[in-house]
């Protein structure tokens, strides 16, 4: 079901012919920058002549407009990359110098200390609990690596201690062995419902027991440093919003209006997902633009616009190195495209430019132009979709694309 609900409250007489002149005169950038059209002429017939004096004179500064030179996002790249190569091999992460850790859960004490023999053997921390509460409690204190647990306890059974830890944003990581009896399906059904990684059988075979614990163990480290590596991204996300005091809480609508609009489109779940991240990640690029330009008032020069142009390049390049943004890439690079070729950085036409990075678009120019900001009042959804309509018979965008956002947002404000 769509839960999404504009937030436009009806403006006063003057502030709606405010919007109207400003329909006429100007046109919005995605950037949320309302810039006259005339002076978007200007830009494009000049960027072949760039003016060497601003951009020596910023270079000095130390402003760069090179990626690859621009000392802030080497930092964010080579950080976000490093977690990365770390994560590839068990030596840098730490596997030798800390020897993993495994919570063995199994009120039978016999059953509970061989297996806790066998993981000594094998060079592991291991700690044992006798009960489900008792483990609950360990894996909250001690943030275990593994999990050995067994399912038929008293109380709180293995079952039910699984779904506590999955369902756990703290604790969900931790891999859960099952330990269960040979052929038991019903166990084995149940645990893969409630998040169990792996199983294995009594009696134990220490080859099997070493092998499994080993490669889950190596799995969870992997998959902490990816985790650790997306919330580097979204703080830097968030942190780039609180620099820039025209977007308000941008993002965050932006995520929900993804959310709703994908849901609208039947889109698959990955790219509804892809959508959201979008949200918060599209001008995460925007970290490796000098204040100078990013915060400037007034109008910017055609080199300062070159400048402002590469953040969608510069986040590309610090995502890149994160398989799980592999779908929000395309969106990063290509949200200032055209429909009709006249767009940044590649001047993609019509379906060259990927279908994600069009809806993005989209939703992201509607929000710029039904917010209020220091510059301009909020658009009415009607005003805002009467401009984005000019702008599609201009060429700019997918018509059919935006006939389905117009029927969403009618929908939406029908309710
Ligand atoms: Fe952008």
């Amino acid at each position: 079901m769509i839960q999404w609900k504009s937030n436009y409250r009806i403006p006063s007489e003057e502030t709606i012919n405010e919007s109207s002149s400003l329909i006429q005169d100007n046109t919005i950038d995605s950037d949320s920058t309302v810039i006259g059209l005339e002076n978007l002429e200007t830009y494009y017939s000049e960027l072949s002549q760039p003016d060497l004096a601003e951009k020596e004179e910023l270079e000095k500064k130390g402003e760069f407009s090179d990626i690859e030179n621009n000392p802030h996002v080497k930092y964010i790249y080579d950080s976000i990359l490093g977690t990365n190569l770390q994560a590839k091999g068990s030596i840098v992460n730490g596997f030798e110098a800390d020897a993993p850790k495994v919570l063995v859960v199994d009120d039978n004490a016999a059953s509970r200390m061989t297996a806790v023999a066998l993981l000594a053997m094998e060079g592991y921390q291991v700690i044992e609990a006798e009960s489900g509460a008792t483990a609950v409690d360990l894996v909250n204190h001690k943030q275990p690596d593994l999990i050995l647990l067994d399912v038929m306890m008293p109380e709180m059974d293995g079952f039910e201690v699984c779904q506590i830890i999955k369902q756990d944003e703290q604790t969900r990581l931790i891999p859960v062995i099952f330990i269960t009896a040979l052929n038991d399906r019903r166990s084995r059904i149940r645990g893969i419902e409630v998040g169990a990684d792996d199983f294995l059988s009594k009696p134990f075979d220490r080859v099997e027991l070493a092998a499994r614990v080993k490669s889950l163990v190596h799995q969870k480290r992997l998959n902490e440093d990816l985790d650790h590596a997306e919330k580097v991204l979204f703080s830097i996300a968030r942190a780039i919003e609180s620099r820039d005091p025209n977007t308000g809480d941008h993002c965050e609508r932006l995520v929900s209006l993804g959310q709703a609009f994908g849901e609208y489109l039947n889109l698959p779940r990955h790219q509804i997902r892809d959508l959201m991240w979008g949200g918060y990640l599209h001008d995460i690029g925007k970290v490796g633009i000098p204040d100078a330009v990013l915060l400037k008032q007034g109008k910017l020069t055609p080199h300062e616009w070159e400048i402002m142009r590469g953040h969608v390049l510069i986040g590309e390049k610090i995502c890149q190195p994160l398989r799980s943004m592999r779908g929000v890439i395309p969106i990063i690079r290509h949200h200032h495209e055209r429909w009709d070729g006249s767009g940044y950085p590649d001047a993609l036409k019509g379906n060259e430019i990927p279908y994600l990075a069009q809806v993005f678009q989209i939703i992201d120019i509607y929000d710029a132009l039904t917010s209020e900001r220091p510059y301009k009042q909020a658009y009415a959804p009607i005003e805002a979709l009467k401009v984005m309509q000019e702008e599609t018979e201009k060429g700019w965008r997918n018509p059919e694309l935006m006939r389905l956002f117009a029927d969403f947002i009618n929908y939406c404000e029908s309710r």
